[in-house]
């Protein structure tokens, strides 16, 4: 059994990805090729978005924007805990400082009210400036971005949303660009979306910040904009106005990405399937089965219960031959990196306990009920002896 079923997608669309990537090798421009473009017009109409530029992988993601942003030593950039390293790791990139914001204990994603307190009480002690956001889209939902939104905009703050985990999630049929000043993404493998090896993108309606992280992806490249009606004859990746970087999707990974976004919503709905079936099946057995935020439809990356015994659980699991996952089991502001960055007033109690009691069982779009079937019994049967 997987815990991630790569190959049964791969078994649905195997020709069109053959031939996808068979096209790319004999046109030969395997860097910044047709197929990034077109990728990125469809992901901009998918995620309805006026803009889309790919990138090198979801870290980059978030870095690109924070630094259009000119993020500096001194700034403050909020976001939960309870996440992949990546979403607080490339804030101290920039020389700022990140600052853990608490979480729900039912959606798990970050808790408006700890949010608003990490951000008074930033302003009160005076010594970092409030710059942005990076709310996470944890497990493949969405976070509650109408709340986020309103924060942000009472205190002048950009808002991220860490889409890495949720892109295709919506949440009362908007994505969360409806309310983020940008959304990044994930094309990691075992990603909703995922590509065969490392992608990212961003996506945002703001078209003079894509400009701005257009440039920025290419080593700080110069924009039509920038010239103000000047013209420069050369090619403009040669005249670099700001520092930047080289973080592009091979046109390979675009051209996979083509044909995995022709399926993705018939995936999603198969997601939906599947969770509701954990979700019958599951929930007189555990402490909790997953809660959706009212009007949200999550992607479902991770399908993730809470029991009291999780250590125990696990390895029940693991002698039935079922795979499991523990995301996470150390909080970001308890790694070695973190310990000297702030925490929203009165700490993170909601992501301590949820560390020790979540547990993620295989979901894929692929899994049929027999097999959920029998990884309902295994969580069930445990501890009924
Ligand atoms: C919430 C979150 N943010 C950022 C990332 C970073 O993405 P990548 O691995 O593509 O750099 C990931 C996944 O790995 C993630 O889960």
């Amino acid at each position: 059994m997987q815990f991630i079923d790569l190959q049964a997608q791969r078994r649905r669309i195997e020709p069109q990805i053959n031939s996808a990537v068979q096209a790319v090798i004999e046109h030969g421009r395997y860097v910044m090729g047709p197929e990034v473009a077109e990728f990125e017009r469809m992901l901009a109409e998918h995620g309805e978005v006026s803009h889309c530029i790919s990138c090198a992988n979801g870290t980059e993601a978030l870095a690109l924007p924070l630094m259009a942003w000119q993020v500096k030593p001194g700034d403050a950039i909020f976001c939960p805990a309870f996440t992949f390293v990546a979403t607080a790791q490339v804030v101290p990139w920039l020389g700022a400082v990140p600052v853990f914001v608490d979480i729900d204990p039912l959606t798990y994603n970050m808790d408006p009210e700890s949010l608003k307190a990490a951000i008074e009480a930033v302003k009160a002690q005076g010594k970092l400036t409030p710059r942005a956001v990076i709310a996470v889209d944890l497990f493949g939902q969405p976070a509650d971005y109408p709340a986020l939104r309103e924060i942000c905009d009472h205190h002048g703050l950009r808002l991220i949303a860490d889409s890495a985990q949720g892109y295709g999630c919506t949440l009362e049929g908007h994505h969360p660009a409806h309310w983020a000043d940008i959304t990044t993404t994930s094309f990691f493998p075992a990603k909703p979306l995922g590509c065969y090896g490392d992608g990212g993108a961003v996506l945002t309606n703001d078209g003079a910040l894509a400009e701005r992280i257009e440039s920025l992806r290419t080593y700080g490249k110069v924009m039509p904009s920038d010239l103000d009606g000047q013209t420069y004859r050369h090619d403009p990746k040669y005249m670099n106005l700001r520092v930047g970087m080289n973080s592009r999707l091979d046109t390979i990974q675009a051209a996979i990405l083509i044909e995995k976004l022709q399926i993705f919503d018939d995936e999603i709905r198969r997601r939906q399937a599947v969770a509701a079936h954990y979700n019958s099946g599951l929930a007189e057995y555990v402490e909790q089965v997953p809660h959706l935020i009212r009007g949200g439809r999550s992607v479902w990356a991770q399908y993730t219960i809470e029991h009291a015994d999780r250590d125990g659980l696990q390895e029940h699991l693991k002698d039935a031959g079922i795979p499991s996952a523990v995301y996470y089991p150390i909080p970001l502001h308890a790694q070695e990196f973190a310990r000297h960055y702030p925490c929203a007033p009165g700490g993170l109690p909601v992501t301590q306990a949820a560390c020790e009691r979540v547990i993620s069982l295989p979901m894929h779009p692929y899994l049929d009920t027999g097999t959920q079937d029998m990884i309902i019994a295994a969580v069930a049967s445990y501890g009924a002896d």
